[in-house]
Parts: structure tokens; sequence; C-alpha cells
């Protein structure tokens, strides 16, 4: 099964074995044991998103379809809302801003399903995941057992999750519930936002203002899958000793960095990626977004492996210049 259509890179490779579920119970049918495609090399596909696939996958994936939003409970403050895995990201946002859930507004327009929020524990101008998070049931693909992780277990960090860490591969989460507000908390702690609503003559603020802020912010700088293949930022933003920062600041000035806790700084990938020469640059269909130079692309036909060469030759840039080492945030299968 062609895998093109499946990752929003646009990588043309194939699966051995594909299937979908929407249902647990074929989940379940699915990675009993007595099946022929039976294999101890399973991927569970969301979106597609945060996916670079750099040859053909000898295994079985099994795309997630899993649908349903709903209401479970609520208190004085909250709203309780649990999303299927397989509802789209976007989508189940606008729904909670159309309900007044607050809180994921500042998520709008990130790619992908439900499912994979937890993942890397999503995050974009001033939230993340966490912020929202109630509970995850996750199946595990090796045990045949159903459970739950809270907020604790799920040892969210920037971009990092038990999932994505030590669980990585063990478990289909299943559904996300999240916590969300009666009452707003509105958050543009991040300028571009403060910045757009101004250009947006916005007067008073909600929930639909921030998102409609956040989806123009992203519009004007992130390539459309849709247009031009990618899956979002390539690297993390490294973090570094705030020491090692003022030295650096010494060197280059103009270097973006925010801090981080008490004793580091996060630097702006985008920022060092630029300076050394790389935005824009392209080889065949292999190349690193003109507008933002954290967005590996795929322009038609690049391989897996050329988008893969190609970030290694940014680390090394980077590392040359700055002495800072860069880490992959997509998924390399
Ligand atoms: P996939 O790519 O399908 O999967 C990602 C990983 O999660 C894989 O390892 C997969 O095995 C695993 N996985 C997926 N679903 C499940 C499940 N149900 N159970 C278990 N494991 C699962 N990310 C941000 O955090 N912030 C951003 O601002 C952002 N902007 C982006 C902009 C663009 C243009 C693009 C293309 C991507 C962006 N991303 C961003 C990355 C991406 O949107 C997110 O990581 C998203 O959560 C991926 O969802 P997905 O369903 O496509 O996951
Ligand atoms: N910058 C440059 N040149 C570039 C790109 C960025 O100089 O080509 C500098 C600018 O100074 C800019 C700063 O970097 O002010 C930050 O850029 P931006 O606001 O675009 O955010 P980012 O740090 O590059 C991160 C996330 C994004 C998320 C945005 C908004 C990571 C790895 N990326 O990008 O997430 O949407 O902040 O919060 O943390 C993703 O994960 O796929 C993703 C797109």
């Amino acid at each position: 099964v062609s895998l093109r259509s499946y990752n929003t890179f646009g990588i043309n490779v194939a699966a051995k074995y594909f299937a979908a579920f929407t249902s647990i119970e074929e989940l379940k049918e699915l990675l009993s044991n007595d099946r022929p495609q039976t294999t101890n090399h399973k991927l569970i596909l969301g979106g597609g998103s945060n996916i670079l696939f750099t040859k053909n996958f000898d295994g079985l994936v099994l795309k997630n379809e899993l649908k349903g939003i709903e209401l479970v409970k609520e208190d004085a403050d909250f709203f309780y809302v649990k999303a299927n895995a397989g509802e789209n990201w976007h989508q189940f946002v606008l729904y909670c801003i159309d309900h007044n859930y607050a809180g994921i507004e500042n998520l709008s327009l990130i790619p992908g399903n439900v499912g994979a929020s937890p993942m890397q524990n999503i995050g974009a101008y001033g939230v993340e995941i966490k912020d929202v998070f109630y509970e995850v049931e996750a199946y595990h693909v090796y045990d045949n057992a159903m459970q739950k992780f809270s907020l604790k277990d799920c040892a969210f960090g920037y971009r990092e999750s038990v999932f994505k860490g030590k669980y990585k591969d063990q478990f289909v989460i299943l559904n996300v519930t999240y916590k969300l507000r009666k009452q707003p908390l509105f958050n543009t702690s991040y300028g571009a936002i403060e910045e757009e609503l101004k250009k947006m003559n916005v007067k008073e603020l909600s929930i639909k203002t921030i998102s409609q802020a956040v989806i123009n912010i992203r519009s004007s700088k992130l390539p459309d899958p849709k247009e031009i293949g990618n899956a979002g930022s390539f690297f993390k933003n490294p973090t570094i000793p705030n020491e090692k920062f003022h030295s650096l600041q010494n060197e280059f000035p103009k270097i973006v960095g925010y801090p981080f806790g008490k004793n580091e700084t996060k630097l702006a990938a985008g920022w060092l990626i630029e300076q050394c020469g790389w935005k824009g640059f392209r080889k065949g269909d292999a190349g690193c977004h003109a507008k933002q130079a954290l967005v590996l692309v795929n322009y038609g036909n690049a391989k897996g492996e050329e988008i893969y060469d190609l970030s290694t030759k940014i680390v090394n840039s980077v590392k040359e210049k700055f002495g800072v080492e860069l880490e992959k945030e997509v998924n390399i299968i």
C-alpha cells in the first residue's frame, strides 16, 4: 500500500500491511495473534503530519479512525471533553470554540489528529496540551490491555511525553479528555498574537478572535501541506545554559532566545538555521522553507533520505557555527 497520501511530507513509500480501524473491537481483531498479518513491527498512524518515512515500512500500519466527541462531566470551573483519537485536531478546536469550551484556541490550525496531541505535547503560541490535559485512555499493543494515564503519568515536557519516549510504539491512544475552562483565560503572551489582534482591529477579546489571530499568523509563514509537503518544525528549539547564551550573545548580538526555567535559554532554531544560509535552500525537491527556516519541505518527489540528508547537513553547520546541537522533532521512520 502506498503511504504517499498518508503523510503530509508526501513521501512515496509503501507499507507491507495497512489497516484502518473505526472501533476498539476492530483494533482488537487486527491485533489478535491468529491473523496472517501478525508482525511485531507496527506503526500507529494519525494524520501523518509529524512523520518522515525514509524507507518502506516492513510491518503493519494501523490508521486510527476512532471518531466522536463527548462532554463527560463538568464542575464549577471546567468542562471535561473527551475526543476520540481519529478526530481531526483543528476541527475539534473549532468545535470547542463553538461550544465556548476555552483553552485550546491558541492551538488552532495544528495539523493532525486528537490521538497524537499528547504524543509530543503539541504546543504553539504560549499553550501546550499539558495545560488542558485531563486523561488519556490507551490500548497496549502487545499486552492487549486498556490503560488510563493521568497528567502525571504522561511526563509531559517540551515536545515530549512517555508515549514519544519510554512507551514508544507500545500504546494505541484511543481517546483524550481535556479540561476546558468555562471562563476563558486569554493567553496573548506571544508577541505576534498582540500584533495580529491590533491589525485585525479587535476591540474585545474572545476565544474566537484569538483563534483567528493564530490562524492568520500561521497561514502567513507555515507552508500548507496540501501545497508543499512538510511536517512543521523539523527540529526542536534547543535549550542551552544561560552562560553559554551570554557568550553567544557577545559574538552574535541578534541571536534570538527566551528564558526557559531559571538557568536555561531556549534558542530559536529557525534563526540559527537562517544564519547558516539555509533559508530558501533547495536541492532537487528537498528544501528549507523560504518563510520559516525550521520547516523542511518536499516540493514534489523528494525521497525521505534526501530530506534526512539535508537535515543532517543543517545540524552539522549549526553545530559548527554556534556549537549548538539541534535535535529532530519529527518522528523518523
Ligand atoms: P502522526 O504524524 O500520524 O503521528 C505522529 C507520532 O504519533 C507517530 O510516532 C505515531 O506513531 C504516533 N501516533 C499518532 N497517533 C497515535 C495514536 N492514536 N496512538 C499512539 N500513537 C500515535 N506540532 C506542534 O506541536 N505545534 C505546532 O505548531 C505544529 N505545527 C505544524 C505545522 C505544520 C504545517 C505541520 C505539517 C505540522 C505541525 N506540527 C506542529 C506537527 C504535527 O501537527 C503534530 O505533531 C500533530 O500532533 C501530529 O498529529 P498526527 O495525527 O498527524 O500524527
Ligand atoms: N526565526 C528566524 N528565522 C526563521 C524562523 C524563525 O529568525 O526562518 C526567529 C524569529 O526571530 C522568530 C523566532 O525565530 O521571532 C520564533 O519563530 P516562530 O514564532 O515562527 O516560532 P518557532 O520557534 O520557529 C515554534 C514551534 C512551532 C510553533 C511556534 C509558535 C518548535 C520546534 N516549533 O516555532 O511549532 O507553531 O513556535 O508557537 O517549538 C511544530 O512543532 O511543527 C511547529 C510549527
